[in-house]
């Protein structure tokens, strides 16, 4: 029997926002696709607000700590304005990620070394404040020992490079990115941090990366977002035919001898 604790599943819910945001109304909503992944196995929901509120925005953050059942994962830069914002929602953790404007997402881990001390404030705020604080970090020593050293308790390993390297089919980079993030999951363990990871896993990355015993949780997104259309475009087509065809039965005569 397996003596590996359980792999929590926490389900990033941006990319349903980033798809309402295209055409500025409501819909999808986030919160009723983060009750759906919840409803499905997630154990978590984990949404990220930015700086330029480019998917998620304060109204969808506040909605999500209302509904969802489950812990909520707010994603943010360390800066005053998310810190007031994080204090004032309580969700039940805070990830604390870089943040660049013109990036497309989250490029790269945290430079916790470079800025532990403006990060370590932010830290004792919202661990004072209850919320359980994470750092996005590459898996390199250097930045792990200096997460222990801040006393936040969980770190969250950046996959990006991995996935990368895998989805370009880049054997070699894959495999030294995939030695460094497991070295650095034993490194954390050993220095007392819980381990997340995250962004750009798949079906396959998910897999490999949940046989490490070291790790607690998974964020991921992107992926699930794009292969639910998939998965659910079939089932809403047959629903918008069967609308039509309601509708059309009711003119009068329509389908009669
Ligand atoms: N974890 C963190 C800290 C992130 O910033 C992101 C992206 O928002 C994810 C996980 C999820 O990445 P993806 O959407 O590529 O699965």
């Amino acid at each position: 029997m397996s003596t590996a604790s359980p792999l929590r599943l926490g389900v990033n819910v941006d990319h349903v926002a980033t798809l309402r945001n295209a055409r500025g109304g409501a819909l999808p909503d986030p919160v009723r696709a983060a009750l759906l992944a919840i409803e499905a196995g997630a154990d978590g929901i984990t949404a990220h607000l930015r700086e330029d509120r480019r998917h998620i925005r304060d109204a969808d953050m506040a909605r999500l700590k209302a509904e969802i059942s489950k812990p909520l994962n707010f994603e943010m830069a360390a800066t005053d304005e998310m810190l007031a914002i994080a204090l004032a929602t309580r969700p039940h953790a805070v990830c604390l990620v870089p943040e660049r404007r013109e990036e497309l997402t989250t490029e790269g881990g945290l430079d916790v070394v470079g800025q532990h001390k403006a990060l370590a404030p932010a830290i004792a705020r919202l661990s004072d404040g209850g919320i359980r604080v994470s750092l996005f970090i590459a898996a390199d020593p250097a930045q792990i020992e200096m997460v222990a050293r801040l006393r936040a308790p969980v770190i969250e390993i950046h996959t990006g490079a991995w996935c990368d390297a895998v989805a370009d089919g880049d054997r070699a980079k894959a495999e030294s990115e995939w030695q460094r993030i497991t070295a650095g999951a034993a490194l954390a363990r050993a220095a007392g941090l819980e381990v997340h990871a995250g962004h750009g896993l798949d079906y396959a990355t998910a897999e490999k990366i949940a046989a490490l015993g070291e790790i607690a949780e998974l964020n991921i997104g992107y992926y699930m977002i794009g292969e639910a259309l998939f998965v659910g475009l079939a089932e809403t087509v047959r629903a918008m035919r069967a609308a039509m065809d309601r509708g059309r039965g009711k003119i009068a005569g329509n389908g009669r001898a």
